[in-house]
Formats: C-alpha cells, structure tokens, sequence
C-alpha cells in the first residue's frame, strides 16, 4: 500500500504544516479521499469549542473495520495482519493474515449479533491480551457497537462503574489473563462486578486456559462455543453497519482530576483519519514493516496503535500478552529477534526498568531489523533516551517521542521518524493540523520562544474526543472551560529557541503512575473507604522506575494502631476499589493536613514534603494550624 499523505522530507513537513493550518477543510479532505466511504461526507468539518461541538466529514458513511480489513483483501488478503505472542515462549504464537482476521471479526459479528446487539449497544471487553480481544474490538466496529475495553488489572468495583455509566448489554471476558508469573482470575472478578450491573444481559467467557469450569449460567456462553455455531460464510457475506462519520466508535473511560472517572468518546470518521495519518507519518511506516506496541489494548496506545492505526495503514500488529521483564529481562528483545520487528513502540518505565536491570542482556541482542523506536505515555529523561538509542537501537534507529492523550485520539506532537529532528526528552513539533500554544494561569498567551506554560491546542483535529459519555457538560467542563476557546491538556510544557515542545507533566491533580493515568480523588476515595479513616490526601513524587510514585496522607485517630499494619490493609483497600495500579508507594498516617482557613487542602506543600524538600515549602503563614507541617516532616512513612 502507498500512502500519499505520508510526508518524505524535512521541506514537506513545513509544507504541510503550514497548508493544514491555512485550510484544513482542504488538507483533511484530501486525506480522507484515500479511504473507503460508503458516502462521501457533504462538510469536512463543522465546529465550535464553547459547546463543544465538533464534526468532521459530517454526511460522510463508513464503516471502520472494512478500511482495516476489507480493503486490504483486495490483494488477497495474505499478508500477516496480527501476530500474537503468549505470556509463555514455549506456548505456540497464533497469526493472522488479513484474511483470517476478516473471518474471525465477521463470525464474532455474527454472535453479537444473534445476542441482539444492535448498532449503538454498549458492549464492555474486560479479557486479557488475547487475539480475542483485538476480534471483539474489530466486531464491535463491524456491527456499530461501540466498544468499552476495561484494562484488566481492574477491580470489580472499577468495572461495574463503567459498565453501569455506559449501561452495556454485554460483556466479553476471559476465564483468566497470564501476566508473568500472575495468573489473574477475569471471570471471577466479572462475577462479583455483575451482582450491581443489571443491563447486561449476556456474558462471553474466552477461555484462555483448558482446564476451568466458570460457565454458570444460562446467560453465560464460552467464546468457542458461541463462535461454532456461526455459519462462517455466511457471516463473511454479511454486510457491515454504515456509519455516519460522527456516529460514536468507542468509549475509553480515563481518570480526571474528580473521583469518578470518564468515558472519553470517540467518533468513527475522525479517528480512522488521526490513527492511520499518525502512524504513517510519526512512525515514517514502510510497507512490510512489523510493529511492535507493547501497550495493553485497555489503554488508548492499545487501541490507536495496536489495533486501527497499523491495521488501516495494512500493517503486521504484534500483540504481546505477557510484561518485558518475563521470564527474564530479554524478553522484548527476544521477540524482535524471533519476530524481526520494525517498529518498537513503549513507555518510558518500560525503558527505564529494563535499564535498571543487571541481568538484562541487550547488547547480545544485534535487533538488526529495528528501524524505529517510539516512547508513549510520560515524559522520558534524557538518560533513559540515550539507553534506549544505544542499546536498543544500537545508535542506528530512529527515537519518536510521541506526546497525545486518551482525548486526542492520536499523537498530536511528535518529531517524525528520520523526517524531521529528535531531540532527548522533547516531543518536539505537531503534527499538521495541530495548533499548540502555552497559557499562563489567567489564559494569556505566552508568545516567542525559551517559554513555559500550560498546554492549550487551537482548533480540532480530526481525532479530537466529541464528549463525554453521558454527560456532555462535564466535557465541556474539562477540557473547554478552563480557557474558553482552547482545548486545554492539562499538560504543562516548555517551547525551546526552536518551537520544540518539551512536556513538563500534568498541572492538575492527575498522577502518570508508569505511563498510567491515575486521579488523586480517585485514590483518596478508595482509601477512606477503609474503615476508620476520617481523610486523606495524595500526591505524586518523583520515582526512578515509575516516573511518579504515589504518597498518601492518612488521617487515622487511634494512636495505639500499628501504622505499618494500617498502611498494608490501606493498601488492600485501594486494590480492593480501583486496581493494583493505584496502590499507594508510601502513606503516612497523620493527626492533621495541612489546611488554609477555607479548609482547602495546600496539596503544594503536601508535594514537597513526598519530594523530600521539607525546607522548600514555601509560605506557610496561611494555613489555619502551621503546627501540623512540622508533625508531618517528623513522622514515618510506611
Ligand atoms: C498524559 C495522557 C498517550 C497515550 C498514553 C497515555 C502524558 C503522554 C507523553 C510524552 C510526556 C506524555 C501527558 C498526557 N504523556 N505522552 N510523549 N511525553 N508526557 O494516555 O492516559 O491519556 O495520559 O500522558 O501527561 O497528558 P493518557
């Protein structure tokens, strides 16, 4: 496949740039005429920031899974479009030519269908990294479901919040996900979520192992057995539902900085065009090529770079199911050897783990076929960087640093693979269509360069979130409040002599826990779930490995409880409510925090305190009892 829109020189870059900012009806129309509609759209786009309101290639008819799948049959339909990779190196790896994909989309289709799920039904997938999973996404598409992945290291009470916010009628899960030597039981956790989730009405049980009996009920089938009783080439002619452009895709539900997380909305039109354009061009994909993304499919990188970006661009996806440091640290480059992978796209804690460790062996690993290497997720460090440029890509390989959001849909600020400059830790340029700029606190532009400021973008872009499930004021809210006009981030940036955006990190109450998003109120609404606690209040600190680390504060009277016991049922508590990834690093249990006079809580000091830095607090004077500053600097952390 050839792919016109992809940009081959530094000169094209600003070329681009600059034509699709003068008239991006024009240049994303342009791109869309290289896909398969079933209509052609009657406005490009249409939008206004105060409602939101945003639509492109209004009119427009598509269906998303025959421009990852159909069109490329055209040729036969032989090429890898999947390769899986189990937890297991002994276990036998499963592929998937575009054709065999088609098929097993299509006959999933089927049985979504014949459990009466019509175009619009909310369909939430909470399985392992299985091909099934990457199936059940694409068969969502197919019929116009719209999908709901759930990440599956969710606990019970995570997931019945999203599957009752988005009221789904059915859930796809596996019996249980391998993830290193964990063996974590999906089914068991689905269960318990059911007793609150009372619209959904069928359950799909992929069963990942041979040995389990978890089928209970009437309203429960094994993925397998649903599947045999398809006539296959009968689905295979089954038409796909047409879409309209702006017709919803999916919903990602993603932490904010209240306690309820929500459901991030994305349309059908625009994504396809954002995932596809991004990853030709960030990536500069050749034809043939294997990418490699290590991201879960519970997360946005999953979703735009394991699945429809490489898909829609005819790409072989590989899908890893297990974590780079099992069986041993050389797993990922074992698998690019086995494989000989292309493209490698990680988070920054993936790179810094695997440098930390001793037993790792990577220069054994001569990874000749690597051309390029992405980051995702966090800001990288300019040592994890060079690590990663030496000894991954053996000084030879292309670094992106590809700065975007579960919002954004796609990268929105990334230099382009050999096209145009990488420099360590910056993402450097936008894409064509992006418009950055940086905002003080009171909404005034900050001009030139050598400047730092909170992160705004100008105009939409096709890939840009359309609302919030459900609550279309809270998007509203979020993201187009804050400066009225702008989309804000909630990044902070710095924009060096060059115009190179440098990401600093969040400015809102909004932890990056190893590339994973995570809400301060979140944490602390779980831990004064546990009983006793009267408050807490959480805040992220620096952590070599993680990026951020999480430390709580804990308001518990009872001065004869054992602290260290206190701090492992908190702990518990957090897994318990939202998932082992919000499990506080370290929590303190305190007599009192740190409080102005209108009782709100000074999380400034509260950081530096967890930063280590309790001589820089800073002006102390407004708070209602300065005393308690001094109880917390003294006191031990568990
Ligand atoms: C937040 C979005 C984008 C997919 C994975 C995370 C941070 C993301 C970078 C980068 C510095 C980055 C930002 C952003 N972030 N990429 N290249 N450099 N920071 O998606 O969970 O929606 O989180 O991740 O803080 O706002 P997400």
């Amino acid at each position: 496949m050839h792919f016109v829109h992809q940009i081959t020189s530094s000169d094209q870059y600003l070329k681009d740039y600059a034509a699709s900012i003068e008239n991006p009806a024009l240049f994303w129309e342009n791109v869309a005429n290289e896909f398969t509609w079933r209509r052609k759209w009657d406005t490009v786009v249409d939008w206004d920031f105060d409602g939101p309101n945003v639509q492109w290639f209004k009119g427009g008819k598509l269906n998303i899974t025959e421009n990852c799948l159909d069109r490329h049959l055209q040729t036969g339909g032989n090429d890898i479009a999947l390769v899986w990779e189990s937890n297991e190196p002994t276990e036998l790896n499963k592929t998937y030519t575009f054709k065999t994909l088609h098929e097993e989309v299509c006959t999933f289709a089927q049985v979504l269908r014949n459990y009466g799920v019509n175009k619009g039904d909310r369909v939430c997938l909470y399985m392992g990294m299985v091909p099934e999973l990457t199936i059940a996404v694409l068969a969502c598409a197919r019929i116009g479901a719209i999908h709901s992945v759930i990440f599956g290291g969710f606990s019970a009470q995570s997931i019945a919040d999203r599957v009752i916010d988005a009221q789904a009628c059915l859930i796809v899960t596996c019996d249980v996900a391998f993830r290193g030597v964990k063996e974590i039981p999906l089914k068991s956790v689905i269960d318990e979520a059911m007793l609150q989730c009372n619209s959904v009405k069928q359950v799909i049980v992929c069963r990942r192992t041979h040995n389990s009996t978890i089928i209970n009920t009437p309203s429960e089938i094994g993925w397998h057995e649903a599947m045999s009783k398809i006539d296959r080439a009968a689905a295979i002619l089954q038409k796909a539902e047409v879409m309209e452009s702006e017709d919803p895709l999916f919903i990602l539900y993603t932490s904010g900085s209240t306690g309820k997380p929500k459901g991030v909305v994305h349309s059908c039109g625009g994504y396809m065009i954002w995932t596809h354009y991004t990853f030709v061009n960030a990536f500069q994909y050749q034809p043939g090529w294997l990418h490699f993304c290590t991201a879960d499919i519970g997360w946005i990188t999953g979703h735009s770079y394991s699945i429809y970006g490489p898909l829609l661009a005819g790409a072989s996806t590989l899908q890893f199911e297990g974590i780079p440091n099992y069986p041993s640290s050389n797993r990922l480059w074992e698998i690019i050897e086995k494989y000989q992978v292309a493209i490698l796209y990680t988070a920054p804690t993936a790179i810094r783990s695997l440098m930390a460790d001793k037993h790792s062996l990577v220069d054994d690993y001569p990874m000749a076929s690597l051309k390029v290497l992405g980051t995702v997720g966090e800001p990288i460090n300019e040592e994890a960087w060079r690590w990663y440029h030496e000894h991954v890509g053996k000084g030879r390989c292309e670094i992106v640093d590809t700065w975007w959001q579960t919002e954004t849909g796609g990268i929105l600020i990334t230099n382009l693979a050999g096209i145009t400059p990488a420099k360590p830790s910056f993402a450097t340029l936008p894409l064509p269509g992006i418009e950055p700029l940086l905002v003080d606190e009171n909404g005034l532009e900050l001009f030139g360069n050598n400047v730092s400021g909170n992160l705004c973008i100008r105009k939409p872009w096709p890939g840009i979130i359309r609302t919030t499930w459900g609550d279309h004021e809270r998007c509203k809210q979020t993201y187009f409040s804050t400066y009225p006009g702008l989309y804000f981030t909630g990044d902070g940036a710095l924009r060096d002599e060059l115009g190179n955006y440098r990401i600093t990190g969040r400015v809102d109450d909004v932890l990056n826990i190893s590339g994973h998003r995570i809400g301060t109120a979140e944490i602390e609404n779980a831990i004064n779930m546990h009983p006793g606690v009267i408050e807490s209040a959480v805040v992220g600190y620096p952590h070599d490995i993680k990026g951020q680390g999480i430390y709580a504060f804990v308001i518990y009277p009872g001065i004869d409880k054992d602290h260290a016991q206190l701090a492992v049922q908190i702990k518990a508590t957090v897994i318990h409510f939202i998932g082992p990834i919000a499990k506080p690093d370290k929590i303190q249990i305190v007599t009192g925090l740190p409080k102005t006079r209108s009782g709100k809580i000074m999380r400034r000091i509260l950081r530096k305190i967890a930063e280590g830095e309790p001589n820089a607090l800073g002006d102390t004077t407004t708070l209602l009892d300065p005393s308690v500053v001094d109880d917390i600097i003294s006191g031990h952390v568990f």
